[in-house]
C-alpha cells in the first residue's frame, strides 16, 4: 500500500509518498520547500508568515511528491498528515489539505503525532528492527526518551524540563553570532574548536529528565569572558548537550531490557552525537537505529511511513480530527514549538 502524507507542524512544506509491505517502509518521494530564508532576519519561526508560506506551497508539494514517485492520487491508499504537536496555523494548512485530498479520492485518513513520526524515521528503507526498543528524540521542540513496545507504542521515559536540544542549539548560536537556524551552524564551527579549553557545567538530573537552559546561561557568561573564543565555546556547548543526552540514554539502556535504540529529530544529525552514538552502541551491544540524514529534521516521509503504520493495522481517523499544538506523547515546554523570541 501506498501512503501521502503531509508535514506542515513548523517552517517546513513536505509531502511524500511511502510504501509498506509487511514492517517495511520504502520511501518512493519526499519533497520539502523550506521556509528558513524566510524567518532568517527574526532569528526564529513567524508563526503568520508559517502558515501563509504553507499555503503557497501544499499544492506544488504535493503534486511534485505524486511526480516523484511516478504515482498518481488513483494509487494511494490512505492520506496522513501531522496533526500534532506544532503551530496551529502550519497545522492547519496540512491537515485540511490532506482531509481535502482524501476525501475527494474517497480515502482513509489519518492523523500523526510529529514526535512518534520522528522515531519511525528511524525505520525507513532500512531491516525491521528487534522490538522493545528505546527511543530519543531531539528536535527542536522536544527532547524525550521513550520506551517501545513496537512503533506505534511509546511510552514517555523522561523529557527536557526547559529548553529543547535544538532550541539550546539555536539559541547558543545566536549567543556566538553564527545565525539562525544555528544549529548545524554551531556544529560545524565545533568541528575546529577545542571542547576542553573553556569547559561548561553538566546538569543532572535525577531519573530521565533533561534541562539545557543553565547551560546556556553558563555559555552566555563564558562568551562575555572570552567573546572571540567562538570554536572553542561551540565545541564546549555541544560536548555539554551531547554527554548529558547520552547520559540519560546509556542510563535507561542499563534499566531495560531493550536491545534496539533509535535517535530522531533535527539534532539528531549533530556530528558528535552521531559519532558517540555510534561508539557507545557498538560498546554496549546496542542495534542502533540512528535516523539517516536526510530524515533528521522535518519531513513528510516520517508521517508518511507512521500513517502507513496505523493504516495497515486498521486505524481510520474522522473528519473531525483536529489540529492540536501539544503533542499527545511527550511534553513540549510550552506546548508549541519555537516562535521567534
Ligand atoms: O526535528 P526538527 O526539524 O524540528 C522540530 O521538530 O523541532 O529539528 C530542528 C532542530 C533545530 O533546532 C536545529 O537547529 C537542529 O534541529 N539541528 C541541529 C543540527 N541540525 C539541525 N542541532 C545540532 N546539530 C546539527 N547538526
Ligand atoms: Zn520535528
Amino acid at each position: 500500500m501506498k501512503v501521502l502524507g503531509i508535514e506542515s507542524s513548523c517552517d517546513e512544506t513536505s509531502a511524500a509518498i511511502v510504501e509498506i509491505a509487511g514492517e517495511s517502509l520504502h520511501v518512493l518521494s519526499c519533497v520539502t520547500a523550506s521556509q528558513d530564508t524566510l524567518h532568517e532576519e527574526y532569528r526564529g519561526v513567524v508563526p503568520e508568515i508559517a502558515s501563509r508560506a504553507h499555503l503557497e506551497c501544499i499544492v506544488p508539494v504535493v503534486r511534485a511528491a505524486l511526480a516523484e514517485a511516478n504515482t498518481t492520487l488513483g494509487c494511494i491508499g490512505g492520506v496522513a498528515s501531522g496533526t500534532r504537536p506544532g503551530l496551529i496555523g502550519s497545522l492547519l494548512v496540512g491537515t485540511s489539505a490532506a482531509k481535502a485530498i482524501a476525501w475527494a479520492s474517497d480515502r482513509p485518513f489519518v492523523g500523526v503525532d510529529h514526535v512518534g513520526a520522528h522515531l519511525v524515521a528511524c525505520l525507513l528503507d532500512r531491516p525491521p528492527a528487534v522490538w522493545p526498543a528505546l527511543g530519543l528524540v531531539v528536535s527542536g521542540g522536544h527532547t524525550s526518551l521513550f520506551a517501545l513496545g513496537s512503533p506505534l507504542e511509546p511510552t514517555l521515559l523522561g523529557a527536557t524540563i526547559d529548553d529543547a536540544a535544538g532550541e539550546a542549539f539555536d539559541k547558543a548560536a545566536t549567543i556566538l553570532g553564527l545565525g539562525y537556524p544555528g544549529g548545524a551552524r554551531l556544529d560545524a564551527a565545533a568541528e575546529l574548536g577545542d571542547p576542553e579549553r573553556i569547559p561548561l557545567p553538566r546538569t543532572r538530573l535525577k531519573g530521565h529528565d533533561f534541562s539545557f537552559s543553565g547551560l546556556k546561561t553558563a555559555l552566555a557568561l563564558a562568551h562575555q569572558r572570552a567573546p572571540t573564543e567562538i570554536g572553542a565555546l561551540a565545541a564546549s556547548f555541544r560536548l555539554a548537550v551531547v554527554d548529558q543526552l547520552l547520559d540519560r540514554t546509556w542510563r535507561a539502556s542499563e534499566e531495560s531490557a531493550a536491545r534496539t535504540l533509535l535517535v530522531g529529530g533535527g539534532v539528531a544529525a549533530n556530528a558528535l552525537l552521531r559519532r558517540e552514538l555510534i561508539h557507545g552502541c557498538e560498546a554496549r551491544g546496542i542495534d542502533l537505529r540512528l535516523c539517516d540524514m536526510r530524515y533528521c529534521t522535518d519531513n513528510a516521509a516520517m508521517i508518511a511511513a507512521t500513517g502507513a503504520l496505523r493504516l495497515q493495522r486498521g486505524d481510520r481517523d474522522g473528519w473531525d480530527v483536529v489540529a492540536e499544538p501539544l503533542s499527545s506523547l511527550a511534553r513540549g515546554r510550552r506546548g508549541e514549538r519555537r516562535r521567534a523570541e
